[in-house]
């Protein structure tokens, strides 16, 4: 679908995206690409990564895929260092990357409870801890008067209570904690905007295809205002607004984006 902004809204901004090289963080790629922004993305498979970039490059975007697990700070350090070394500065850091799978919370292990926690949560605060050094007002390759944005992506499942979720619920709930602090403290201190998107069920997702078989997909429209799921598109240009000049004023907000979903009950 054709993009409603203009193609030069994030000219000049280089994006460091994690879990960027598949699903909703590839289609964000693509997107802040075709509006002017060169991109990184940071992930664990490489053959992943290859096939993102050049797709991207095929479509003319400058991209680099730099391997790594944020549950690994001497990764996220790393990532973050080769980013600056290729493109010279950082300006969005999205943190895309996640985990998940269905349990229930009497056959989920500790370990799995914190395997998500530790991708999700942990890997969000350590991936913003090692960019602020570069994202903060007056870092290398910025002015001492603007600092740089970051995005979250997170969920809505913890708004209420989600069946076989209590790992994610736990984890996406203490990425908009994270959200609403670093927005606080980091925009006082450093001019950084610290926003966030919580998508509902979006259609052709790793997340999608876990958390919702095709068979469940029809009975989400019981329940769906508008009768349909979202596509990774209405996440990216979600991501444009937050993290363009739109969205100047946003600060420490999670959108979200999910056509109604989570507050609608089914027709009686
Ligand atoms: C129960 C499980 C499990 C499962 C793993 N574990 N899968 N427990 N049911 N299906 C437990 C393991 O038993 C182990 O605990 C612990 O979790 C770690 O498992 P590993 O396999 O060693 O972890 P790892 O190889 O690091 O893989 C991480 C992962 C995997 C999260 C388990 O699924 C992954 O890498 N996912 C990344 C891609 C992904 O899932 N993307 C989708 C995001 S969708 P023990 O105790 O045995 O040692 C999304 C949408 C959210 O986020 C919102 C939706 C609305």
């Amino acid at each position: 679908m054709e993009s409603p902004y203009k193609a030069n809204i994030l000219k000049g901004k280089v994006a460091l995206l994690t879990g960027g090289g598949s699903g909703i963080g590839f289609e964000i790629s693509t997107q802040f690409g075709k509006h002017g922004a060169s991109i990184a993305i940071m992930g664990r498979r490489k053959n992943v990564l290859d096939a993102a970039v050049s797709s991207l490059q095929s479509l003319g975007i400058q991209a680099v895929g730099f391997e790594g697990d944020v549950r690994k700070q001497e990764d996220a350090r790393r990532v973050v260092e080769s980013t600056i070394k290729h493109f010279g500065k950082l300006d969005i850091l999205v943190n895309a990357a996640a985990g998940n799978f269905l349990v229930s919370p009497e056959d989920l292990s500790p370990n799995g409870f914190k395997t998500v926690m530790d991708i999700d949560s942990v890997g969000t605060f350590t991936m913003c801890h090692e960019a602020l050094e570069y994202l903060k007002k007056g870092g290398q390759g910025r002015s001492s008067s603007s600092g740089g944005m970051i995005l979250n992506i997170s969920a809505t499942l913890h708004y209420t209570a989600s069946w076989y979720q209590i790992h994610v619920s736990a984890a996406k709930a203490a990425v908009d904690a994270l959200t609403r602090n670093l927005a606080l403290e980091w925009g006082t201190d450093y001019d950084i905007r610290v926003n966030g998107i919580a998508p509902g069920p979006i259609g052709d997702t790793t997340g999608m295809r876990k958390l919702a078989p095709d068979e469940m997909n029809a009975k989400f429209r019981d329940y769906m205002p508008l009768y349909k799921l979202g596509e990774k598109w209405d996440i990216a240009m979600a991501a444009l607004y937050l993290t363009s000049e739109a969205g100047k004023y946003v600060n420490g907000t999670t959108l979200v984006v999910d056509g109604g979903l989570w507050l609608s009950r089914p027709r009686h």
